[in-house]
Formats: C-alpha cells, sequence, structure tokens
C-alpha cells in the first residue's frame, strides 16, 4: 500500500489513464509471462511521456518508494516482476508508444519505450528500411525492455545485438534527471558513456524512454531453407563453409535439436516436421539478397547447399518453396520457448561460450549434466553461430511438480553455470539476470566486477529505488 499523500500526488500527476491501484488493475502485470516470478505491487503508473516519467522517479527517489520499470513483460529472468513485499510502483512504458522519427535517408529511427518490436518493422518496412533485430517475443517485447537487456535474437549472426543497433539513448535518472543523448554522433569523447551504461542495466539506473536505432535497407527476397544434421560440430562447420562462400548474405543459422522440434509439434497446433527423414540435429538458415546484382536468394541458396552436400556436412536439407513455407519453418523455431512451458518444469540457460567451443561444449556438458541427475535431459538450441545456446535442462518425463526446481533444478543449475564458467563463458549472453541469476552472478563473478557494479549503483541510485532485487547482488 501507499500513504494516501502519495497515492493523491502520483493520481494527480498521471490522471486516471495513468495511474492504477486497484488489485485486478495490477493482476497481469504482477506475474512474469513463464509465471515463475509472482509479486505483488502498490500501484501502477503508465506515464504518457517523459516529463512525468521525470516526476515520478523524482518523486520516487525523495520517497524511497521502488520502482519497477516494464516494458512488455516478456522478461526470461524475472527482470519486470516486483517482489513480494506489495510496496513497489510498476512503471508501465506502455503509454510512450511514439516512433518521433523516421529517416530512411540518414537511417535512423528514433522510437519511445513502449513501441513494441514488430510495430518498429512494420513502420522501417513502410519506407523501405529494416530494423534488423528480432525474436519470439516481438508481439511483446519493447524498444525500452530490448535496450535495458541488450536483447539479442536470431539475427545477431550478422547484425549484432542491441548495444551494436542503439545510436543514442534518452533516459530518466533515478533523481528525475533527464539524460538526453539520442542525438546519433558518431564521435563523443564526453567521458563515461551513458548510452552504453544503461544498455543492459536492467532499469536499475534509471529508466529509458527513447533510443535512437540503426536501419538497414530491406531485402529484395530471402530463402529459408531446413537442414538435417548429425551433431553440433557439423552444424557448426557448415555455417563457416556457407560464410566463405556468400559472405553475409547467412542473417540467420538457428541450430534446434530433435527434442526441441518433437517438443514443438507435440504442443504447438499446425506445425509439422519439415524433413521426412529423421536427424538428431537440426538447422534454421536464413539466406537474404540485399542488392540487384546478386542471384535471387532461392536459386542461391540452394546452389551453395548442393556444393556442400558432397562435403558431408549435412544429411538433407528442405528449401522452403513459399512465403507460407518459410513462415512455417520459423514459427517451430519462434515456438521452442512455449512448447518448453507446456511440457513441464525446466531450468533456463542462456549461455555462451567462444563460438568454436561451442559443440564440444554441448556435447560434453549435456552428458555430465544427465549424468549427474538421472532422468533430466538437455534441450540446447538456438544461436550457434553467435556461441550462445539456451540450454536448458529438463525436469525427467512425467515430473510435472514446479518444485522440482527448488531444488534438483536449482543443482542442476548451479552445476551448468559451473561449467560454463570453467569454458570461459558467460551465464548470461542475451536475457540478462534479472531476479533469475542474480545469486549466482554474485557466485560466480570476481570481487572487483561485483564491487565495480555496486559502486556504478550506489553512485546513482544512492537510494536503490531502481528496480531493486534484480542484477546487483
Ligand atoms: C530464443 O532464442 O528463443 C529466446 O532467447 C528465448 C528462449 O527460448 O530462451
Ligand atoms: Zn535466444
Amino acid at each position: 500500500m501507499l500513504d494516501q499523500n502519495l497515492t493523491d500526488q502520483l493520481g494527480h500527476l498521471l490522471g486516471s489513464k495513468g495511474f492504477f491501484t486497484d488489485a485486478d488493475d495490477l493482476a497481469p502485470w504482477e506475474t512474469d509471462w513463464r509465471k515463475l516470478y509472482h509479486g505483488r505491487a502498490a500501484a501502477l503508473a503508465a506515464p504518457a511521456n517523459v516529463s512525468e516519467v521525470q516526476a515520478v522517479l523524482a518523486l520516487a527517489s525523495a520517497q524511497g518508494l521502488p520502482v519497477v520499470p516494464q516494458g512488455g513483460n516478456s522478461s526470461m529472468v524475472g527482470g519486470a516482476t516486483p517482489d513480494a513485499s506489495g510496496t513497489a510502483l510498476i512503471l508501465s512504458t506502455r503509454r510512450m508508444n511514439a516512433i518521433r522519427s523516421l529517416d530512411p535517408v540518414a537511417n535512423i529511427v528514433v522510437a519511445e519505450a513502449g513501441v513494441i518490436l514488430a510495430h518498429l518493422h512494420d513502420a522501417a518496412r513502410s519506407v523501405g528500411r529494416r530494423f534488423p533485430l528480432t525474436l519470439g517475443a516481438r508481439g511483446s517485447a519493447t524498444i525500452g525492455g530490448l535496450v535495458s537487456t541488450n536483447a539479442g535474437g536470431t539475427q545477431v549472426l550478422r547484425f549484432g545485438t542491441m548495444r551494436k543497433l542503439v545510436l543514442g539513448i534518452e533516459a530518466v535518472l533515478p533523481d528525475g534527471g533527464l539524460y538526453a543523448g539520442l542525438a546519433a554522433l558518431k564521435k563523443d569523447n564526453r567521458g563515461y558513456d551513458l548510452t552504453q551504461l544503461l544498455i543492459a542495466a536492467e532499469g536499475t539506473l534509471g529508466v529509458v524512454t527513447a533510443a535512437s536505432l540503426t536501419l538497414v535497407p530491406d531485402i529484395l527476397d530471402r530463402a529459408v531453407a531446413w537442414v538435417g544434421v548429425d551433431s553440433p560440430a557439423a552444424a557448426l562447420g557448415l555455417l563457416r563453409a556457407l560464410e566463405a562462400a556468400s559472405g553475409d548474405a547467412i542473417e540467420s543459422f538457428e541450430l534446434i535439436p530433435d527434442s526441441s522440434l518433437r517438443l514443438v509439434l507435440q504442443h504447438i497446433p499446425d506445425t509439422r516436421a519439415p524433413l521426412a527423414s529423421a536427424h538428431p540435429w537440426h538447422i534454421l538458415i536464413e539466406y537474404v539478397r540485399s542488392s540487384p546484382a546478386a542471384a535471387p536468394s532461392a536459386e542461391a541458396l540452394e546452389v551453395l547447399l548442393a556444393a556442400h552436400y558432397d562435403k558431408g556436412l549435412y544429411r538433407d536439407a528442405a528449401l522452403a518453396s513459399s512465403e507460407a513455407q518459410a513462415l512455417a519453418f520459423w514459427k517451430i523455431r519462434d515456438s521452442i520457448s512455449e512448447a518448453e512451458r507446456a511440457h513441464g518444469p525446466a531450468m533456463q540457460h542462456d549461455i555462451s561460450v567462444p563460438v568454436d567451443d561451442m559443440p564440444r561444449f554441448i556435447e560434453d556438458a549435456s552428458e555430465a549434466v544427465e549424468a549427474a541427475f538421472p532422468g533430466v535431459w538437455v534441450n540446447a538450441y538456438g544461436h550457434l553461430g553467435d556461441g550462445n545456446v539456451h540450454f536448458h535442462v529438463r525436469a525427467p518425463e512425467g515430473v510435472t511438480d514446479p518444485n522440482w526446481r527448488l531444488e534438483t533444478g536449482k543443482k542442476a543449475s548451479q552445476m551448468v553455470y559451473d561449467l560454463v564458467t570453467a569454458a570461459g563463458g558467460s551465464i548470461s549472453a542475451e536475457h540478462g539476470i534479472g531476479q533469475m541469476k542474480r545469486d549466482e552472478l554474485a557466485r560466480l563473478s570476481s570481487p572487483a566486477r561485483i564491487a565495480a557494479l555496486r559502486a556504478i549503483k550506489n553512485a546513482l541510485d544512492p537510494r536503490g529505488v531502481m528496480n531493486p532485487g534484480k542484477l546487483i547482488p
């Protein structure tokens, strides 16, 4: 509960469209989409513009009111869910959803924090451009959340993560001060780079309210192929060979174990296996044509794959014969998370190791974890070319009790993170730390790293109001 004085001030400031205290209005935003984290909030603020965000944060800092920024509520790590105390204010960016400018000549779009990724894609396409970052949650994930988690997705191979695509940021700092850093400067050496600091800060240093983002030319056409391979090592070998032959035409190269495909076929309606033949591993390849001088994608990818068949790098391939089929292949990839959720408890780990080490890591770590926890099985899929897979440890078949996560699951997670750390990798390649990995970050980071994170946090947010309980151990 907020005290009456604070409730009155926030209500007066934000009006009836921007301030909510009824339990029914709050309930959908107190739980994450995977239903792993259940919190309680005192109220929800939905400011209409940056000056309202400034006023809310100034009040919050002055009164010690915890603020939990929230975009599309699609965090994978409980990063946007309040704790159970019922004291926090959820700050939703949903009403700040304007595209402030769209410049197809300079190739820059300025989007407010609440713009949904799919809407940004549509806006860019309407002027013959693309925003080259996409992921399964594009229908709900917002620009503010994508910036605040340095999101990755399925085009990182060619275009990098959010950090690479952000040209500038506007943000409100915890005391209500405005960081007006939207100008897309190619050169800027005014000391510490606040834009970079706010990217991946998970709302612990302020609220990102808008971002200037890079656009690239729209593609002329694309080809999508589903390929069956024997192992992750063969898959990486194929990627290297295709890249050497085609430059940057390959935008996505997603590794999918047969177990992921089976889960999708079992739980997601209107899906079917792209290949008639069975394979332990599959790859989804997206190949694009950006220049009229190049051959049409379908032709080029077919020739490319045929040229590599004899080298034994893959077993079978199906080229999507229509856009509808291309979408059907992608639907399988983008539904893995949802199919997994429907299947029962699992521990999610989005991990990275050096790219060339990933095939061996997948094989060795799966074997080690499956041996240590009888009955569990590993479902490792995703962005092989980025050295990043979603290394999920699933409860034994038949186990439906969510509490499995709390004991056996937790121990299995620790083992995965120990193996990743020993391999010189990261326990968070793209989803962030949130609530889920905060203890593990503390356990596995050097004292110097933790001390630096805490010092930055304390300097900018001395009262600790911004997204408490997330990221910073
Ligand atoms: C993905 O690549 O599908 C997303 O990062 C979500 C996930 O499945 O963990
Ligand atoms: Zn991913």
